[in-house]
């Protein structure tokens, strides 16, 4: 079901094929924490990284390393052909010729998809501009199963830039295949977009939408936290008007639910005061760690052996 597939948006993928995912990453923690495998060995990942980029490069490389695979990695654009003015389509057919697989992650939105249609080899979308981010979506819905216990029927707030988040926007979409109850807390300006608030009140999704973070935190069982996202501004004066929006802090937490957990995509700016690091609800580590086994996952069931 999963071999050879392209990732590139949460729309392609089913509530079964999700939890497969999730099932092969429960089974692939231990190699995570540093067990020994072979698994991919022989196999070579290509990361192709047009945008700044820590956890998910690093995690993708962490998983396919402890699983035994190369890794090989485009660098820096300026240091590439692509300065020449080789185009995208180009390289990842070149590229594709080396590896196993294409990570990428482009300023671009539908930039993947493009990629996809040149690639011989599975091209998994690591963000395409303002647009979609499906593996960070499958290491979130995993850690919200591992943190507290099931997806289903949960509440859940999510947090801050929902129009140029693309975390937000692959996340809302999949929550919507698990009945969740899903607040949407943003300034007006940066709302979610209305294609995915229509997909979601079109799978039955109960969705609403309010600008006071302070109103949800009591009432929630996950908090998403996200970063205004500043480099998608046209207007950098637009973005100081909306820059400091929210700022969640160990008082907001005082009527708080004992279950719920924070979580963030992370780079945070300030949105999560560290102090909020110490409670007993902050998952964004525990979150960004998930990241190499939901990835080992993927890769295992996109390029390992076997059927
Ligand atoms: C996110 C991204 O790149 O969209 N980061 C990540 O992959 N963990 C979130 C962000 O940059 O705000």
């Amino acid at each position: 079901m999963f071999k050879k597939r392209h990732v590139l948006s949460m729309r392609e993928f089913s509530r079964e094929e999700i939890d497969s995912v999730l099932d092969m990453a429960q089974t692939l923690e231990p190699y995570a924490r540093g067990k020994r495998s072979d698994m991919l060995a022989g196999k070579i990942l290509a990361l192709l990284f047009f945008e700044p980029s820590t956890r998910t490069r690093m995690s993708f490389e962490t998983a396919m390393k402890r699983l035994g695979g190369g890794v090989i990695n485009l660098g820096p654009a300026e240091g590439s052909s692509i300065s020449k003015g080789e185009s995208l389509a180009d390289t990842v057919r070149v590229i594709g010729g080396y590896a196993d697989a294409l990570v990428i992650r482009h300023p671009k939105e539908g930039s993947a998809r493009l990629a996809s249609e040149f690639s011989p080899v599975p091209v998994l979308n690591a963000g395409d501009g303002a647009g979609h981010h499906p593996t960070q979506t499958l290491l979130d819905l995993y850690t919200i199963k591992k943190e507290q216990g099931r997806i289903d029927d949960l509440e859940i707030a999510l947090v801050g830039d929902l129009k140029y988040g693309r975390t937000v926007h692959s996340l809302a979409y999949a929550l919507s295949l698990y009945g969740a109850d899903v607040t949407l807390v943003s300034p007006p300006t940066l709302r979610m977009p209305e294609s995915i608030r229509t997909d979601l009140s079109g799978k039955g999704t109960r969705v609403r939408e309010v600008c006071d973070l302070g109103k949800v935190v009591n009432n929630v069982d996950v908090l998403y936290m996200t970063r205004i996202q500043r480099e998608r501004f046209p207007d950098p004066q637009e973005y100081n008007k909306v820059a400091r929006s929210y700022r969640l802090t160990p008082q907001f937490l005082a009527g708080a639910r004992k279950n719920l957990i924070i979580m963030h995509p992370l780079p945070r700016v300030d949105e999560i005061s560290p102090d909020v690091d110490g409670t007993p609800h902050a998952r964004y580590f525990q979150q960004s760690f998930y990241g190499v086994t939901v990835r080992m996952a993927l890769l295992k069931m996109l390029i390992g052996g076997g059927a």
